[in-house]
């Protein structure tokens, strides 16, 4: 697998050969006003929830690509209306199959809006599973029980959890998250993009550390392979 990161919650993830986008926030995030939103690849874009922070360029990738989205019911029916038919719905708890693996829509504790104000159900956040490895993207959410499901349903090689506080966890809070989920090999998102959402890299990264655990901080346009 490949990751690549483009700022705020928005990860590029290829995986068996495909590309999996989630929530992309480029062009209006002045941290990623470097990377070229046209140049981007995608097969799937994957949306946790309707936030614009989430959303702003789901369609003008999707009519670039092709690509499919992938969120909840409400999400792609919002996006049906705006002539992107390549949609795919699902819900909480429902897993479906796809080519480069299986996809959980899983809960997350946030709310969820479109731009528009109009209703974009329940936030949701993505389990993948696949050949070539297991990872978890939160979306935006705040620290919940249901994380510790998580094991139950899968062993997750690393995971994107929010560290930027005010609008979802904190530093101290996604140290628990990284322990309900079980995984050691997290990836820091939703922090910076806002004055809201500042962080301090050092002492996030000293507390994964305190608790054994690794946290990364990728910079924006950059990329890591992950065996
Ligand atoms: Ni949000
Ligand atoms: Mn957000």
């Amino acid at each position: 697998m490949k990751l690549t990161y483009y700022g705020h919650s928005c990860w590029q993830v290829e995986v068996n050969g495909k590309n999996l986008l989630f929530d992309p926030f480029i062009s209006p995030n002045e941290l990623a006003s470097h990377i070229k939103v046209e140049e981007i690849k995608a097969d799937y874009i994957l949306i946790t929830h309707g936030h614009e922070d989430h959303v702003a360029d789901v369609e003008r990738i999707a009519k670039n690509t092709g690509a499919k989205i992938i969120s909840n019911f409400e999400i792609i029916n919002w996006f049906a209306k705006k002539g992107i038919e390549n949609g795919y719905p699902m819900n909480i708890g429902g897993k479906c199959k796809f080519d480069f693996g299986t996809l959980t829509y899983f809960t997350a504790q946030h709310s969820s809006s479109m731009p528009d104000g109009s209703y974009g159900g329940n936030p949701g956040s993505f389990i993948i599973e696949s050949t070539q490895g297991n990872f978890y993207h939160t979306g935006d959410t705040g620290l919940m029980m249901d994380m510790k499901l998580i094991p139950l349903l899968t062993k997750l090689d690393f995971a994107f959890l929010p560290i930027g506080d005010n609008f979802t966890m904190g530093i101290k809070d996604a140290v628990l998250a990284s322990e309900f989920i079980e995984c050691n090999n997290i990836y820091a998102m939703h922090y910076d993009t806002f004055g809201y959402i500042v962080v301090d890299k050092m002492a996030a990264t000293q507390a994964f550390k305190n608790a054994g655990k690794k946290l990364s901080f990728i910079e924006i346009g950059k990329s890591e392979n992950i065996k």
